[in-house]
């Protein structure tokens, strides 16, 4: 029988992608999605391309018997891949309380009821924030952890915590820890990609929304940075790439022996792009001119961060295929995507 495997925010951007992946590797999936931050046309989409619909649950994960009740349902849980959080950045330092409410929560009810099972194995979505401005690039798993500038990177860092205390105690508990760089991307066959609801925080999908001709223009935050051209340098991973890394550790996890239970890897294509770089690819693959122009520093903003993907290399054996150009590409074939799809609807009415 095919291993049963809950994906806690499954109809999100990489948790979507994900579903697609373990369902291709023969993994049955049970989605909880409270549709927070997503849309139950995202299944559809899963299913167009893998021809299979997972099973879905529209639960908050905040609710605590509501997860003990998922768990009755679904005894048969081998494994959790947990995507489900709130992840504006800015967001969570208006309103801290429903950041940390919502992130550790979650975190904390799905634990308490996996612990009771005999061989559990746990998947955490974490980010290079908790590495804050790293003094050494690329980023190594070793580098420290920084104070969080955010109460979402707090999240992430406590929930890290939270999984490494609770591992210390629980011996047949496994779980990975997943630090993704700058995910970006679609599938390739448009059938999946990034919803972004209202304006747009992160740098592609504003970027795909102004050449579409739903933005004006773009902002580039500052280019006044010590880097080679000024403007801030990231590794922009294609999140298919990302998704096919949660599958790898999954299966790590089920069928390996490790020394530790508790581990952590970094998710990134090792390379670095600054800003100006990523339009002007963009500007190549998409066949467009992408208005923007210089605005100055956005708060928060480190100078420059990119993996160390050794460790993730060596043991998940997995490494980054798509390039930036693949990703942006495909992000621009999904934007191009959702305007017919918008198009379509408008026509129908
Ligand atoms: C990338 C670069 C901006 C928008 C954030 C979170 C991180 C992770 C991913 C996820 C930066 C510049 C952006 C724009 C711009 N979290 N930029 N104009 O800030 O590296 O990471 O998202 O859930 O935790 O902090 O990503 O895409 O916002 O920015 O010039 O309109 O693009 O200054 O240099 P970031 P980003």
């Amino acid at each position: 029988m095919n291993k049963k495997i809950l994906v806690t925010g499954g109809l999100g951007f990489i948790g979507s992608h994900t579903v697609v992946a373990l369902q291709e590797r023969g993994f049955e999936v049970v989605i909880i999605d409270n549709l927070s931050n997503s849309s139950l046309d995202v299944l559809g989409g899963i299913t167009k391309i893998t021809k299979i619909s997972p099973e879905y649950e529209n639960i908050d994960l905040r609710e605590k018997a509501a997860v003990k009740g998922f768990f009755e349902k679904y005894p048969d849980i081998e494994g959790v891949i947990h995507f489900a959080a709130s992840k504006a950045v800015g967001e969570s330092v208006e309103n801290p309380l429903l950041y940390y409410e919502n992130n550790l929560n979650s975190l904390i009810y799905l634990l308490k009821q996996l612990k009771q099972k005999e061989a559990p194995k746990f998947i955490f979505s974490s980010s290079c924030t908790v590495y804050g401005q790293a003094d050494e690039l690329p980023i190594s798993e070793e580098a420290p952890v920084k104070k969080a500038e955010s109460p979402y990177g707090n999240t992430k860092q406590i929930g890290e915590e939270i999984i490494f205390d609770t591992c210390k105690v629980t011996p047949h508990l496994n779980a990975i820890s997943l630090r993704y760089f700058n995910p970006i991307g679609a599938h390739p066959s448009a059938h999946l990609g990034e919803l972004p609801i209202g304006t747009p925080q992160n740098l592609v999908p504003f970027i795909t929304q102004t050449a579409i001709g739903k933005r004006e223009k773009l902002s580039v935050f500052g280019d006044d940075y010590p880097t080679p051209d000024g403007t801030c340098i990231r590794d922009y991973i294609h999140v298919v790439d990302l998704a096919r890394a949660h599958v790898v550790a999954l299966e790590r996890l089920l069928d390996e022996e490790q020394d530790t239970n508790y581990e952590v890897f970094n998710l990134g294509t090792g390379k670095g792009n600054s800003v100006l770089e990523a339009i002007k690819t963009f500007e190549k693959v998409s066949g467009t001119k992408l208005p923007y122009t210089i605005t100055g520093r956005r708060e928060g903003d480190i100078t420059a961060a990119y993996a160390d993907t050794t460790k993730a290399n060596e043991i998940l054996k997995w490494k980054a295929e798509f390039s930036i150009d693949n990703a942006l590409e495909s992000a621009w074939k999904w934007e191009q995507r959702l305007q017919e799809k918008e198009m379509e609807e408008t026509e129908g009415m």
